[in-house]
């Protein structure tokens, strides 16, 4: 068990399990893009882990661009989707692969979609490490998921309460006080 502020949160999910997830989407991005330079278009903060395992496992030419963005107060969705850092690059004619830490109502999925939608780009899809199927309310396909969770508030590997816990190497879900 681990405390982070005022909050208690056990281990859920191993750092072996994690990492078995990223090999296997490797694969699959490293099959549908091969012989094409895509670029990983990675989600601040929490996708920061993620990604760069995700990337130095790809075998072709990249780039590697990064927005930035939060709906999370605590352990809850706002609702609210904040953008702290626009998009900065040329969408022209791209592949754009959207590196997510987690999916969960799919509001800032939504949000990053519409951002890259108006500019030319030859094609997106949707990596997330891990994905909350029960509290997803959107309808875009999410091509590549790591892990499908139970609705339940984690953090670890990139994923934090309030700024906490990036650092933690295996997934902590809340632990339930009552
Ligand atoms: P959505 O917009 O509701 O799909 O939430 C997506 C974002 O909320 C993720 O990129 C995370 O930054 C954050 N988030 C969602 N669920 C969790 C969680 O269980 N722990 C920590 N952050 C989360
Ligand atoms: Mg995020």
């Amino acid at each position: 068990m681990i405390r982070l502020n005022d909050l208690s949160f056990e281990e859920s999910i191993s750092e072996k399990t994690i990492t078995e997830a990223i090999e296997k989407i490797s694969v699959e991005i490293n099959a549908a893009y091969a012989g094409k330079s895509p670029i990983f278009m990675v989600v601040l903060n929490g996708a920061f882990r993620f990604a760069s395992e995700l990337i130095s496992r790809f075998e072709g030419d990249c780039r590697v661009e990064f927005v930035k963005m939060s709906s999370y107060d605590g352990t809850e969705s706002t609702g609210e989707v904040l953008t702290h850092m626009a998009l900065d690059f040329d969408l022209e004619d791209q592949e754009i692969i959207i590196v997510e830490d987690i999916v969960d109502s799919g509001n800032t999925l939504e949000k990053l979609v519409n951002m890259i939608a108006g500019g030319g780009i030859a094609n997106y899809s949707i990596a997330t490490l891990f994905f909350k199927p029960e509290a997803y309310t959107k309808e875009y396909k999410i091509h590549y998921a790591g892990l499908e969770i139970p609705n339940d508030f984690i953090v670890g590997y990139g994923l934090d309460y309030n700024g906490l816990g990036r650092n933690l190497n295996a997934i902590y879900k809340l632990k339930k006080t009552d």
